[in-house]
C-alpha cells in the first residue's frame, strides 16, 4: 500500500448541522482504521461550521475556521441548515457558512460523480435497466454564476412593490478553467463531454459555449457536445447512460446533481468533491462533501445513510492525497457492504430491516478489514 507521501496531512473535519455529525462520526471511524493499520496519517482537527457556529459565534463561519481551512490539506464537510435558522438574515444562514467556505478557498470546480453500484440498480426509481452500469460525472462551476453575481438583493420601489434581484454573470476565464477541468476528466474516462446551458434564453450561456468550442481545440480527442438545460434534466431521466461527463453552470449543476443523485438510488449515496486551481508544487485547495443536505428529519435519530460521506472521504484520498490504490480500497468496502445487503432506509427494500447509520458504517469497516 502505498504510504510514502508525508505523513501529515491536514484535514478539517466540519460536521455542521443536521445529520452532519452522525455521518461524519463514521467517516472518522474510517480514518481511524487507516491510521490503526498504518496505511496512512492524518492530522484531523474539527471545527464549527453552519448553525452551530451560529449558535456559539453568532456567525456561520468565523474567521478564524476560515483560515484553518485554508491552513488545511482537506476540508471535509458534513452539512449545514435546518428549520431552526430559516428566519435569519440572508447573511447569518447556515448556507452562507459553505458559500463563503467555497468563495474564498476558490473551490471552482465541483465534481459530482453519479455511480450506481449494482446492488442498488433497484433502489432507483427509474427501471433497473435503465440504471444499471450508469457512470457520470457533473462538473459544476462553484464559484460563480448567479449563486454570487451582483447586483442581488430586494429592493422597495417608490411606490411600496418590491423586487428580488440575481444576476448570472460568468467571465469567459471562470468559463474557461471550469471548462478545462471537464475536458481533463472526460479525456481520462470515456472522452465524451456535454456543456449544458440555456444558450437559447441567456446571454451567458452563449458565451460557456463560445469558450467551450474554443478549449475544445486542444482537447481534439474529446468529443464535445452541447445540451439546453431543460433537455438535460429530461435526458437524465429518459437515457442516462447517455452522458459521461457533463460541464455546467453554478445553477444548473445544483438542480442536474440531485436529479442524477436519485438515479443511484438515493441522495444519501453521492459523494462529491469541490477544487481550487492546483498551484506551482502542484496542490490544490479542497473540499469534500456528500450531495445531500442536513436532513433535519431524520437528524439525531442515527438513521442517515453514511456512504456518501464515506464516498467523499474516498475522493479525497483520490484527489488531494494521490491515494488511489486506498481510494479504490474505501469504495470497494461500499460496494461489498451493500452486495451484502447492508442499507439504510433511504436504500432498503420495504421488506428488508434497514440499518442505522452506525450499523451500515460498521458493514464498511468489516469488508475494509477484510481486504486491508
Ligand atoms: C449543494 C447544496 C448547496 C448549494 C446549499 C446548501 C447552499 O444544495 O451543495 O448542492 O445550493 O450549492
Ligand atoms: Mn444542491
Amino acid at each position: 500500500m502505498a504510504s510514502g507521501r508525508p505523513s501529515n496531512r491536514k484535514v478539517l473535519l466540519l460536521p455542521g448541522d443536521g445529520i452532519g455529525p452522525e455521518i461524519m462520526g463514521e467517516v472518522l471511524r474510517i480514518v481511524d482504521f487507516f491510521e490503526t493499520r498504518n496505511l496512512a496519517r492524518f492530522e484531523v482537527s474539527e471545527d464549527l461550521v453552519g448553525g452551530a457556529a451560529f449558535d456559539k459565534f453568532g456567525v456561520p463561519l468565523t474567521q478564524e475556521t476560515l483560515e484553518r481551512a485554508l491552513e488545511s490539506d482537506a476540508v471535509l464537510f458534513g452539512s449545514v441548515g435546518g428549520p431552526k435558522w430559516e428566519a435569519l438574515p440572508f447573511a447569518l444562514r447556515p448556507e452562507r457558512g459553505l458559500l463563503r467556505l467555497r468563495k474564498e478557498l476558490d473551490l471552482f470546480a465541483n465534481l459530482r460523480p453519479a455511480v450506481v453500484f449494482e446492488a442498488l440498480a433497484d433502489a432507483s426509481s427509474l427501471k433497473h435497466d435503465l440504471v444499471a452500469g450508469l457512470d457520470l460525472l457533473i462538473v459544476r462551476e462553484l464559484t460563480g454564476g448567479v449563486y454570487f453575481g451582483e447586483p442581488r438583493g430586494i429592493e422597495t420601489l417608490a411606490d411600496g412593490s418590491r423586487r428580488g434581484i440575481n444576476t448570472e454573470v460568468y467571465s469567459d476565464s471562470e468559463i474557461e478553467r471550469v471548462v478545462r477541468v471537464g475536458f481533463e476528466l472526460a479525456r481520462r474516462r470515456s472522452g465524451r463531454l456535454t456543456e449544458v446551458d440555456k444558450a437559447n434564453v441567456m446571454e451567458s450561456g452563449g458565451l460557456w459555449r463560445e469558450v467551450a468550442e474554443r478549449v475544445h481545440a486542444d482537447y481534439p480527442e474529446v468529443a464535445l457536445s452541447f445540451m439546453y438545460a431543460d433537455n438535460c434534466a429530461m435526458q437524465l431521466v429518459r437515457a442516462p447512460k447517455q452522458f459521461d461527463v457533463i460541464v455546467t453552470s453554478n445553477l444548473f449543476g445544483d438542480i442536474l446533481s440531485d436529479c442524477a443523485a436519485m438515479l443511484t438510488g438515493s441522495l444519501g449515496m453521492l459523494p462529491s468533491a469541490s477544487l481550487g486551481a492546483p498551484d506551482r508544487s502542484g496542490r490544490r485547495k479542497a473540499l469534500y462533501e456528500p450531495v445531500h443536505g442536513s436532513a433535519p428529519d431524520i437528524a439525531g435519530k442515527g438513521l442517515a445513510n453514511p456512504l456518501a460521506a464515506i464516498l467523499s472521504f474516498a475522493m479525497m484520498l483520490r484527489y488531494s492525497f494521490d491515494m488511489d490504490e486506498e481510494a479504490g480500497l474505501v469504495e470497494r468496502a461500499v460496494k461489498g457492504a451493500l452486495e451484502k445487503g447492508a442499507r439504510t432506509a433511504d436504500i432498503g427494500a420495504p421488506q428488508r430491516a434497514s440499518l442505522a447509520t452506525r450499523a451500515m458504517g460498521e458493514a464498511v469497516l468489516s469488508e475494509l478489514r477484510k481486504a486491508a
